[in-house]
């Protein structure tokens, strides 16, 4: 990997004087060189053979064991000494830099950062302006010069701790100098800074030592390292890492490390005791949470995942480039359905019995719900290739998580967890991603407060929310102001646990998939007409659920073999829940192919394959009653009106307005850039389509999907007819739901480029 290739970053220091020549000072400087540095590079060292090594590897320019002699002209100086080598060196500096000079930016490379605060404020009497500390979170169990590495920060974070003093120009100087290397800068305090260290590296540090310590000592001949495999190799290669260093951390950064150690070994008494006793549940349960942790962190490493954004890290940007035209031509299979996949985890861990799902969206909202679990104790194996196992531990059986809940992107998560939340004898937390924390809760927390819940929202009703444990909840009957799923399945999910009956009258018929998932869980649902009911304190009893594919996800190839002429696509195994299927009613109302095959029942579910083929569309106006039943597919269907001849009139869909983005105002927006004309009402829209098989239907042009998944996945159909390229803009959360998106797109004939990009 070439390190400025692709990089505009630049660094613009006149003399950057490394104190501290090591593994970390020396690659700073060997990655400053193959960035192109124009400036000076020198090193002060006590050690004269490790300047003259970096001299002769044409890493530093001149260097010296004096720090006054180096410091003359610098710009930046870089303090990459061990930890408890700060205050002594720091104390020179002071003395060698005139107070006036308060351009020489002063940064460091420490791995705790509250000594190194205390050792500033000691020696200047506070952190200077100029001075921001910062720690580049890469090393190598190598030290020294000798063993510098150009590529050592290359997709590595560095945390900067600035304090609300610092002269914004020496943050952006330091920020700088470590983006030419190639690293991801990110900021935090200084105490969350020792916290997570404390945990992610300094506790596995010392567990490398002790355990490597530990054999060692038994065996004074070293002779059991002769049978050690793959397993003690990896757990161990950071016990060959520099002692001093090592001893200067765990004395600097005491409090967090003994705090996490703690917890470690609370940890590993839960699993002595486990082991003892033969408790294959608690072994089973803790490797099972962990197996997946782990791979999530993987997920992490890769940046594919939400959750990069809730640890802080510099979340990628993906944007798509769509070419315009191609083809929508095959036989595909869309993932499981996200509603089925979140409800199938959630009834399976409150059953008895092991519940195993087949089909499950491997999607980062669905997989929310699924951590979530693990985090309140419930064993779940899975998932691997859509399928699930879930240990269920009766309705009682879950355990406080150790924090809040992240659920990431996910308003489905958040609200039925809510409900089922309220029922629990401990308090929890909600927390979401940015555009979850800008979404209304109060539909769910105002009606479980008349329950009897204790629900606090942030302002205007908004996440997280927090849910106080213990509550005895009473049945309600609660007439909904809006049609919503997630309200009504929230509400049966807190009545599970709820003293009497509770009663949802819904204003419009929303999809039952809560409903006819508890019936299959033997929980007794009823229904008439618009209000269903169930009563509090049953149980669950676990079974197989085989969950069909979205119908929500299968809409893109819909209305892309609904608008391309010569289109014909074969979707198969797709939910037909009734409730699901305003697209088809819709589409089939506006003159589109399309015919459902083998229709069957699966799980309590019905599932057909859909083939659609193209047909000229014509405008119409949408009946008020299929919006419901299509609330997901809007920003598809808009699209499909964009293709249309005549006009295209939405009604009754303010609901829109509250999706992951405001879906009305953000498909408008990418419309009009496309050039098609269309008129915004606070409920709907309509949209005046160009369709004529023989010409492109509209432009191309740069659209911002401003974090939606929907929204990406419709302008990416669009291109299907564009006389340009589409260009979209945040595309990340189509991961959310429909993971393998753009490989089946460009397999039915689409041609989709996916940029990465990290700030
Ligand atoms: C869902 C219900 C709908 C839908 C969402 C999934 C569900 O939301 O938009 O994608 O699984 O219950 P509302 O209940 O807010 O309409």
């Amino acid at each position: 990997m070439h390190l400025s290739a692709g990089r505009s970053f630049s660094c613009a220091e006149q003399r950057l004087v490394i104190i501290g020549l090591g593994l970390i000072g020396g690659s700073l400087a060997a990655a400053l060189r193959a960035s192109g540095f124009k400036g000076v590079i020198a090193a002060c060292d006590l050690d004269q053979d490790e300047i003259n090594r970096g001299i002769e590897m044409g890493l530093i320019d001149e260097g010296g064991k004096d720090i006054a002699t180096q410091l003359v002209d610098a710009s930046m100086v870089v303090l990459a000494v061990p930890v408890l080598a700060m205050e002594p060196v720091m104390a020179a500096l002071a003395e060698a830099l005139p107070r006036a000079a308060s351009h020489v930016v002063l940064t460091d490379v420490g791995s705790t950062k509250a000594t190194i605060r205390s050792c500033a404020v000691r020696v200047f009497g506070e952190v200077p302006p100029n001075m921001v500390l910062g720690h580049p979170i890469a090393g190598s169990e190598k030290s020294g010069v000798a063993a510098a590495n150009p590529e050592l920060y290359v997709h590595h974070r560095v945390i900067l701790t600035p304090e609300p003093n610092v002269n914004p120009d020496a943050l952006a100087r330091v920020r700088a100098l470590w983006q030419v290397c190639g690293a991801d800068v990110l900021e935090m305090d200084v105490e969350r800074h020792d916290q997570v260290l404390a945990r992610t590296s300094h506790l596995p540090h010392l567990l490398a030592f002790s355990l490597v310590d530990t054999l060692a000592r038994q065996d004074e001949r070293l002779e059991i390292f002769r049978y050690a495999a793959g397993g003690f190799r990896d757990f161990t290669r950071i016990a060959g890492s520099d002692p001093v260093m090592w001893r200067d951390i765990f004395i600097a950064n005491r409090h967090a490390v003994l705090a996490s150690l703690d917890d470690f070994e609370a940890g590993l008494a839960r699993l002595r005791q486990a082991v003892e006793s033969g408790d294959s549940d608690t072994l089973i349960a803790t490797f099972d949470r962990a197996s997946h942790a782990r791979h999530y962190f993987d997920t992490l490493l890769n940046k594919t995942s939400y959750q990069a954004e809730y640890n802080m890290q510099p979340q990628g940007k993906v944007t798509y480039r769509v070419h315009s035209g191609g083809q929508a031509k095959g036989r595909i299979r869309v993932p499981g359905d996200k509603s089925m996949s979140h409800r199938s985890i959630m009834l399976g861990a409150l059953a008895e019995g092991v519940t195993e799902v087949k089909g499950f969206l491997e999607g980062e909202d669905s997989l929310a719900t699924l951590q979530a679990f693990r985090e309140m104790g419930v064993a779940i194996e899975g998932p691997h290739q859509g399928r699930v196992t879930i240990h269920g531990v009766g309705m009682q059986g879950l355990k406080a998580p150790a924090g809040p809940l992240y659920v990431g992107n996910s308003g489905t998560a958040m609200r039925l967890f809510a409900g089922l939340l309220a029922g629990q004898a401990f308090d929890s937390e909600l927390t979401g991603d940015e555009s979850l924390t800008k979404r209304p809760m109060a539909r769910v927390a105002d009606p479980l407060r008349l329950m009897g819940a204790t629900i606090e929202t942030a302002e205007g009703g908004r996440p997280p929310l927090k849910i106080k444990g213990g509550a005895a909840l009473k049945g309600i009957f609660y007439d909904m102001p809006m049609a919503s799923a997630q309200v009504k399945s929230c509400l049966l999910l807190a009545g599970l646990y709820a003293q009497g009956e509770t009663r949802v009258r819904e204003p419009a018929p929303t999809r039952d998939h809560t409903e006819r998932m508890l019936n299959g869980f033997g929980y007794t649902v009823s229904r008439e007409g618009d209000t269903c009911w169930l009563q509090g304190g049953g149980k669950l009893t676990a079974g197989p659920i085989d969950v069909p594919s979205d119908i929500s996800s299968a809409t893109f190839f819909l209305v892309a073999a609904a608008i391309t002429p010569g289109a014909d696509i074969m979707l198969e195994h797709v939910g037909i829940n009734p409730t699901r299927i305003g697209v088809i009613n819709i589409l089939t109302l506006m003159g589109a192919d399309l015919i459902l095959e083998n229709e069957r029942e699966v799980g309590g579910e019905p599932v057909a394959d859909i083939r659609i083929r193209y047909a000229p569309l014509k405008g119409i106006d949408i009946p008020v009653d299929q919006v419901p039943l299509a609330i997901d597919e809007f920003p598809a269907l808009f699209i499909a009106a964009a293709n249309a001849s005549g006009t295209t009139r939405l009604r009754g869909a303010e609901e829109l307005r509250v999706k992951e983005s405001d879906r009305i105002q953000a498909m408008a927006d990418g419309l009009a850039v496309l050039g098609v004309e269309h008129t915004v009402v606070e409920d709907g829209v309509d949209i005046v389509g160009n369709g004529n098989a023989d010409a492109p239907s509209y432009g191309g042009g740069r659209v911002d999907s401003l974090g939606d998944h929907r929204i990406a996945m419709a302008f990416t159909i669009a291109s299907l007819r564009a006389s340009d390229d589409i260009v979209i803009d945040d595309c990340a959360n189509v991961a959310t739901s429909f993971p393998s998106f753009v490989d089946l797109a460009n397999k039915i004939g689409m041609h989709i480029r996916v940029e990465s990009r990290h700030d």
